[in-house]
């Protein structure tokens, strides 16, 4: 599943993110965080992980996923890493490739199983040409452009790249979720279940089919939920 989230970040709040990256950002080589295969098709330059203002930038969004209901039921999250920033200009891109199946937390010894990719977007789509995130899937590719604030996310199986970004800058965060459901299409299935209960509840209160269902829902997380 492919899921826009508008507005997690107010635009408020992305000013002050942009500002942080320009004035104290240490940006490096982006190739520091990928195997053999990312390391041949990317090009573009990352904040340097760990440092502390990956550190707080990214603890900010942690922060206000938490607190997101939607992108809780897109993700059903078990665990999520720190969120990495990157940063394309002057043909920077990112060719082709799947991301890493399994990865670990900078400094720990705790790994996670990517299940879902986010990027959250940082600069809006007229500070840059191209740039665009394509992510392929059985429907073939979509190209994605958000403005900043919103983030995409997708199923962390998928063949995904951006273009080259021939003029201005393109920063975004991004970063990856284990989530309690390993299989795209059952999470997808809850999903679309959650969010047809949450319009029930809007237009009906809660009646007693919308309690059945929700019941429904329930059961099916715990019969195929991975903790
Ligand atoms: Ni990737």
């Amino acid at each position: 599943m492919l899921l826009h989230i508008e507005g997690v970040l107010s635009k408020a709040e992305v000013g002050e993110f942009r500002q942080k990256l320009a004035a104290e950002g240490e940006w490096v080589d982006g190739r520091v965080t990928v195997g053999q295969q990312g390391a041949q098709v990317k090009r573009n330059q990352q904040l340097r992980p760990g440092s502390a203002l990956a550190q707080e930038l990214g603890q900010r969004i942690q922060q206000k996923l938490a607190a997101h209901p939607q992108f809780f039921s897109a993700a059903l999250p078990l665990r999520t890493l720190s969120p990495l920033f990157n940063r394309y200009a002057g043909g920077g891109h990112y060719g082709l490739h799947v991301d890493g199946a399994v990865m670990n937390q900078l400094g720990s010894m705790q790994l996670l199983r990517s299940d879902v990719s986010t990027t959250l977007f940082l600069s809006e789509p007229d500070e840059y040409q191209g740039g665009e995130l394509e992510v392929k899937d059985t429907y073939g590719l979509h190209e994605v452009k958000l403005p900043a604030g919103d983030l995409v996310l997708y199923p962390s199986t998928s063949l995904h790249q951006v273009l080259p970004v021939s003029e201005g800058e393109r920063v975004a965060a991004f970063f990856w979720t284990q989530s309690m459901i390993r299989d795209d299409a059952r999470r997808a299935m809850l999903y679309e279940l959650d969010q047809s209960i949450q319009s029930l509840r809007g237009r009906y209160g809660e009646i007693e089919e919308a309690v059945a269902l929700s019941g429904h829902y329930h059961n099916l997380l715990r019969q195929w939920a991975e903790l």
